[in-house]
């Protein structure tokens, strides 16, 4: 695996894996669960260490099904980010969320917990202080934010008084390109950290032919997933967190790791999916 800072001093694979649709979606499933389990087993085994999960994925069960596959682990070889949802922002509603996930993970902290979206009928301060009493609470490392403009992001960090935000996690991937332009010089400008959610757009990346693509992806051997998330965590600051619960593909990640793409290469794919 490959490691990144995430914020001064601590080391997380640059490559997670997401959660969502696992448990369900809006609603708990558990028809898929003895699979979905083994597959987050599976990818903490290839060094995927890095688990990315929310209060809303399966209205809990998410993280129900991240607690089952981390018992017997060592906690601190794991990086769990956890999000509140946008209508839990007040403050008892978000430490309620807070210890309601914990418990379901069957953890006494995350490392990262984020606002998995603004809520503008909501005051940031009050969002921000409940966030930082977390911290001092010990129920997380480290705080952030989701779904954020880089304006929010600085609002947000200017109602805290002793924590940093060290990670905005949004939409990123060669398809969905708008963090270039301003969020992610300001998330380098601040020492945020930018993890990259739904880096396959869906599997869309592997659907759409592309003939820059195929033409790097052949020349590497590689897939146009590994391509795809090597084009993400070849940029400074940046983490990507898919998802997967089938073993062939969560192999296949694996690949997109241990070499780099050239700022050639990076610039021709930019440009041909723009
Ligand atoms: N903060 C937010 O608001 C937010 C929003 C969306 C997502 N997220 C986080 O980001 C994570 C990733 O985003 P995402 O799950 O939306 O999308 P994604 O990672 O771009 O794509 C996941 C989909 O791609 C398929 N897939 C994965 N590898 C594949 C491969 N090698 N070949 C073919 N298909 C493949 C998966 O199916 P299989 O399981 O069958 O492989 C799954 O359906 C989420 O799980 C969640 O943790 C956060």
């Amino acid at each position: 695996m490959e490691y990144r800072e995430i914020t001064k001093g601590v080391e997380v694979p640059v490559l997670g894996l997401g959660t969502w649709g696992m448990g369900g979606r809006e609603t708990p499933d558990k028809a898929r669960d003895s699979e979905t389990v083994t597959a987050i087993r599976m990818a903490l085994e290839l060094g995927l260490t890095h688990l990315d999960t929310a209060e809303y994925y399966g209205a809990g069960h998410a993280e129900e099904l991240v607690g089952e596959a981390i018992e017997g682990w060592d906690r601190e070889k794991l990086f769990i980010t956890s999000k509140v949802w946008h209508n839990h922002l007040r403050r008892e509603d978000l430490l309620h969320s807070m210890k309601a996930s914990l418990g379901r993970l069957g953890v006494d902290h995350v490392d990262l917990y984020l606002v998995h979206w603004p809520n503008p009928s909501v005051p940031l301060k009050e969002t921000m202080a409940a966030m930082e009493e977390c911290i001092r609470q010990g129920h997380t490392r480290f705080i952030g934010v989701s779904n954020f403009s880089a304006q929010l992001m600085e609002e947000a960090q200017g109602h805290l008084k002793d924590a940093r935000l060290i990670a905005n996690q949004v939409q990123y991937s060669l398809l969905d390109q708008k963090p270039r332009m301003e969020l992610l010089p300001a998330c380098r400008r601040m020492g945020v950290s930018l993890v990259a959610y739904r880096p396959l757009e869906r599997g869309a990346i592997i659907e759409t032919p592309n003939a820059v693509m195929d033409e790097i992806a052949g020349a590497r051997g590689k897939t146009r997933v590994q391509v795809a998330l090597n084009w993400l965590i070849s940029q400074e600051g940046v983490f990507a967190i898919p998802k997967s619960t089938n073993p062939v593909h969560l192999m296949e990640f694996m690949g997109a790791i241990g070499w780099r793409l050239t700022e050639e290469e990076q610039r021709r794919l930019s440009d041909a999916y723009r």
